[in-house]
């Protein structure tokens, strides 16, 4: 029998569940494909698992750091509510009887288990063991309560087992699981939807050495590229100069000034459904760019701006019939200057990042607030930037 198609998962962010079987050696060959398919890929481990494979072989395949305990944290948040804020699905393979009956009961007692209880979207569960514990009652009864709630399980297969003995029991393919992946997480609700994203700074050119620019990283802006591409959308990212990774399945536009930033922006405008404003966009710049390196004098120096185009409230006043969604970063009268924003630059929603306290221009966290144009307002809260990033496109998918 031929293999499953791979399904695409460009962008799909699916967390694995690796438990203590013998079988956990596949569960690396699992990392790889859900890679290979474009996903990108977490892993979290039981210590029972790590017996069999270490979590060094998981970082390595995931290119990120493996959860193996629930005392875990990184840079100060708790790694499993993290982790599982992060995850659109749980696969967990291997699953074990132990794993099995724990996920059934709710009990949350290591990494893989006090994860798995905050995760929101589906789980799928792979069994993997000796024949006779799966056909145990207890284990049916489990399966059965998992199922009842909603969980995928695949397989097990019939075959050679550890234990030298054949029957039911064997971890199914990892290309089974892929498959059953692709199936569970759907088309995604931004499916035929288009999201234009801005990220970064711009740099304002003074000279052909010097130029003026702002502390935005782009990883705001980037968490919500990769977000919409990971729920189905075609994701269009025009960014200012930025250190980051494209992100997987975003067609990347690299632009350098305010100005740059604006004709791109209305390049792709008609083509948006959805457009997110949250590069940091330089008010002004240089009025005349010299040709050549400016000499320096014996006295101060003055220098003449003029102010760029305001690319949102271009899109405000234009005939942009989207959703528009604008940020504000802001370090006082957070809702008096956010609500000024939003009316001025006649936007559907104002992301306002209270910029105060460390968090905002180039950190991990953020603290947003929502106004919306019907007078509505939402506080998310601090979080890290991924997971406010899905939260914002809760709020603005179009209906
Ligand atoms: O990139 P990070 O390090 O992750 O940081 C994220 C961020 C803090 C930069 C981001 O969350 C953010 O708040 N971006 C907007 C910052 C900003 O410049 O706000 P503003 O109040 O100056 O502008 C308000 C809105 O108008 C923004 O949507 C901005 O993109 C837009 N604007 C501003 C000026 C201009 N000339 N054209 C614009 O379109």
């Amino acid at each position: 029998m031929s293999p499953p198609a791979l399904p695409r998962l460009s962008g799909r962010r699916v967390l694995v569940g690796v438990s203590g079987s013998i079988a956990a050696y596949k569960a690396a060959d699992l990392v790889r494909q859900l890679r290979h398919a474009g996903a990108e890929v977490r892993v979290v481990m039981t210590r029972g698992a790590t017996a069999f494979v270490t979590p060094l072989t998981f970082e390595a395949l995931s290119a990120h750091p493996v959860l193996d305990s629930a005392l875990q944290t990184d840079q100060g948040a708790i790694g499993h509510v993290e982790l599982a804020y992060w995850a659109e699905a749980l696969v967990v393979a291997p699953a074990t009887a132990q794993v099995l009956a724990k996920l059934a009961a709710g009990l949350a007692d290591d990494a893989l288990t006090t994860t798995a209880l905050s995760v929101n979207g589906p789980l799928l569960v792979a069994p993997a063991m000796e024949s006779r514990m799966w056909h145990h009652p207890a284990t049916q009864h489990n399966v059965a309560t998992l199922r009842d709630r909603g969980a995928v399980v695949v397989g097990p297969a019939r075959g050679d087992l550890a234990s030298g003995r054949a029957g039911d029991g064997r971890l199914v393919e990892p290309a089974d699981i892929v498959a059953a992946v692709g199936a569970a997480l759907g088309p995604g609700d931004y499916a035929g939807r288009v999201v234009l994203v801005t990220a970064g700074p711009t740099a304002e050119d003074l000279d052909p050495v010097r130029y003026l620019t702002n502390r935005s990283s782009g990883k705001m802006g980037y968490a919500l590229a990769q977000a919409a591409a990971g729920r189905g959308a075609e994701v269009v990212l025009i960014h200012g100069p930025t250190a980051l990774p494209a992100p997987a399945g975003v067609e990347m536009v690299a632009v350098r000034s305010a100005q740059q930033m604006h004709d791109a922006v209305f390049a792709r405008r008609d083509r948006a459904d959805v457009i997110i404003m949250a590069a940091a966009v330089a008010d002004y710049r240089p009025a005349a760019v010299s040709e050549q390196k400016r000499k320096k004098g014996d006295g101060p120096l003055t220098i003449a701006f003029e102010r760029t185009p305001d690319i949102l409230a271009a899109l405000g006043a234009s005939d942009f019939a989207g959703t528009l969604v604008g940020f504000a970063a802001e370090t006082e009268n957070i809702e008096a200057y956010a609500k000024d924003k939003l009316a001025r630059k006649q936007c559907d929603v104002i992301c306002a990042n209270d910029v105060s306290a460390g968090q905002g221009f180039g950190a991990e966290d953020n603290h947003l607030r929502l106004f919306f144009k019907d007078g509505r307002d939402l506080d998310l809260g601090r979080g890290r930037k991924a997971a406010l990033a899905q939260r914002i496109l809760d709020e603005v998918r179009p209906a």
